[in-house]
């Protein structure tokens, strides 16, 4: 059973304005539990709005978001409750932090769920854990910390809520490539324990055949192709058309396979590909 769908999911920037702009036109599709979806998409094809509308931070123009088979706006009311389920870190988080301490901001969610004192701390005590923050940072004011740091502490923030659905906008942006490995092996160690599921918006080819099972492609607000990693990337050319490209060992197997050796299309790491290079030489008696 699908956790979350969507049918027709249209916004519409500036309506009935001469700045109006579709941002995401007639999105239909659905995720399952415990799935790790990437989504793609040249800058400006709606990504962020998307998930905005995923976790009810903005309102569908048209169409709807189904959570469990409700939708969200059904009791516009109660919205702030799906916003706990759906946790959204967005892109550049660390504009989130607002409270005097680390701490504080980090136990914003958790405070408004409802929890006890000793339920809190526990929350952010483990959340920091999980996304490996020093505790004595807990103490300090978010405005002290590095921009890694300050990063680590919003996504933080967004765990400790135990969201059913955990949605990340470009979590590595901007950090340096030691950063954004230690983030991105956080964050498939995240959904590899607590089995959730994960939707991660990323400008990283590499990032997205690493950790996600099946992949989002967005073009021009539409949605033009929703399958699995290996398939989706398996297709060089159509995704170079769409101003995307493979992930760099992705493209050099297919290279080797233009030349002859018969290795898989849709080769998304490195670890895969050396595996099957050495099963191929052994085959033919070379290793
Ligand atoms: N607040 C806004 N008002 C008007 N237009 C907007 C607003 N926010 C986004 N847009 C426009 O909507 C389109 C989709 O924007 P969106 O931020 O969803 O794209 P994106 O895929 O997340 O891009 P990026 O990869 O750069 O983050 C863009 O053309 C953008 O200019
Ligand atoms: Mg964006």
């Amino acid at each position: 059973m699908s956790i979350l769908s969507v049918k027709d999911l249209t916004y519409v920037y500036s309506q009935g304005t001469p700045f109006e702009h579709t941002a995401v036109d007639k999105l239909s599709f659905e995720i399952e539990r415990g799935d790790f979806i990437g989504i793609i998409g040249h800058t400006g094809s709606g990504k962020s709005t998307l998930v905005q509308m995923l976790n009810g931070l903005i309102k569908p123009t048209s169409g709807a978001v189904y959570l469990d088979n409700i939708n969200i706006w059904d009791k516009p009311k109660e919205i702030r409750k799906i916003r706990f389920k759906v946790g959204l870190v967005f892109q550049y988080p660390e504009y989130q932090l607002f409270e005097e301490t680390v701490e504080k901001d980090i136990a914003f969610g958790p405070t408004n769920i409802g929890l006890n004192e000793k339920e809190i701390k526990e929350r952010v005590l483990q959340a920091a854990k999980f996304v490996d923050l020093n505790p004595e940072l807990l103490v300090k004011s978010p405005f002290d910390l590095s921009g890694g740091e300050k990063r680590r502490a919003a996504i933080a923030g967004v765990i400790a809520m135990d969201p059913d659905i955990l949605i990340l906008d470009e979590p590595c942006a901007g950090l340096d490539p030691l950063g954004r490995d230690i983030l991105l092996s956080q964050i498939y160690s995240y959904h590899k324990e607590r089995g959730n599921t994960v939707l991660l918006v990323s400008h990283s080819m590499e990032d997205v055949g690493t950790v996600c099972d099946k992949v989002m492609v967005m073009n021009r607000s539409r949605l033009e192709m929703f399958d699995t990693a290996q398939r989706v990337f398996s297709q060089g050319e159509r995704l170079q058309k769409l101003g995307l490209r493979i992930p760099q060992i992705t493209s050099v197997i297919d290279e080797l396979i233009d030349a002859g050796f018969p290795l898989k299309r849709g080769t998304l790491t490195v670890e895969q590909a050396v595996e099957d290079i050495t099963e191929y030489l052994k085959r033919e008696g070379r290793l």
